[in-house]
């Protein structure tokens, strides 16, 4: 029996990296967990990842700041769109006005009978903040958010698709669709996955008006988002179901380091990941627990290009830790 423990992290192409540790430290009071770089291609580029206070699968955003590449991307449709965060009830007025007084725009809008709240990171890509109740992961408050605010992870997908019901297609085909489909306008939400896990909402937006998104590694975009497959051979069973759908588009496995992932374009266009937390991988398999993020830190592969790499790459300061703290 083949299960999904709903998401694992959702990565996206950004712009600056001081801007965007800025907004994930600073505005959300996120977690910055690992500095790294990414893995594929030749021009260095950095990989940031922020969670909540425990770094669970689900709590974790992860970042490419592209600006480095010089390669900038078109949102639009067949491509996931919306960073949804799941945040406590009765947060979002706290929300509003921290965002504002960061300077970011924010907007309150009614969708799936409930309140949300919309804002863009610096690079563009949307976010989208979900009052959710008894979401038991643990928010960072070294942040400057107390606990009552601050984010659990996660919450879901949001993708921008020219047909629908092709996506939902695929969930039941091979993705554990669960069977509630809640429709509000163009919009079409559901869970995948086992269970209710955090991170197993997606939401498919109808949209075809605007011209097809980037696919690349571009700024302003979001890349993929993962799943959270438990364990090697539930990942290697689902594979297997995916291509038996079909779905050929699936890569070979790759190492991560701290996790390994097979991808599969879906027929939104978005790109999703299959990851597992491998026993030889995890947040901790190179730093210790509280000294997560602090140093930065290399595959063997890439470790004999340290100072070249630091050399290449934009220096970035953490400095909201300490005015979080001061
Ligand atoms: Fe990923």
């Amino acid at each position: 029996m083949t299960f999904i423990n709903g998401g694992h992290h959702i990565t996206l192409c950004v712009n600056g990296a001081q801007e965007d540790v800025d907004f994930h430290m600073g505005a959300l009071g996120l977690r910055l967990i690992k500095r790294t770089v990414l893995f594929d291609g030749v021009v260095p580029v950095y990989h940031l990842y922020y969670s909540n206070a425990n770094g669970d699968p689900s709590s974790i955003i992860t970042t490419f700041p592209f600006k480095q590449a010089g390669v900038i991307g078109r949102r639009g449709t067949n491509q996931a769109r919306e960073v949804q965060l799941a945040v406590p009830v009765g947060s979002l007025d706290y929300w509003h006005r921290r965002l504002e007084s960061y300077g970011i725009t924010a907007l309150d809008v009614e969708i799936l009978d409930s309140r949300r709240l919309l804002f863009d990171h610096p690079s563009g890509v949307e976010y989208v903040m979900v009052e959710v109740a008894d979401d038991p992961r643990v928010g960072w408050t070294e942040g400057g958010v107390p606990l009552e605010y601050a984010i659990h992870g996660v919450y879901g997908v949001g993708i921008h698709a020219y047909a629908p019901e092709s996506m939902v297609e695929f969930t039941e085909d091979s993705f554990l669709k669960q069977d509630k489909l809640i429709e509000d306008g163009d919009r079409v939400a559901f869970k995948v996955g086992s269970n209710d896990g955090p991170g197993s909402s997606i939401e498919i937006i109808g949209n075809r008006k605007a011209d097809q998104g980037t696919w690349t590694y571009a700024a302003g975009t979001i890349h993929h988002y993962a799943w959270n497959l438990g364990n090697l051979d539930n990942q290697s069973k689902i594979k297997f179901d995916i291509e038996g759908a079909g779905y050929t588009d699936i890569s070979e496995l790759k190492d991560r380091k701290y996790f390994k992932s097979f991808y599969v374009r879906t027929p939104s266009g978005a790109l999703f990941e299959l990851a597992v937390t491998h026993p030889e991988g995890g947040w901790t398999c190179d730093e210790s627990p509280e000294e997560l993020g602090k140093a930065f830190q290399l595959p063997s592969q890439f470790e004999i290009r340290r100072q070249e790499l630091l050399g290449r790459l934009e220096t970035i300061t953490t400095r909201h830790l300490e005015i979080a703290k001061a």
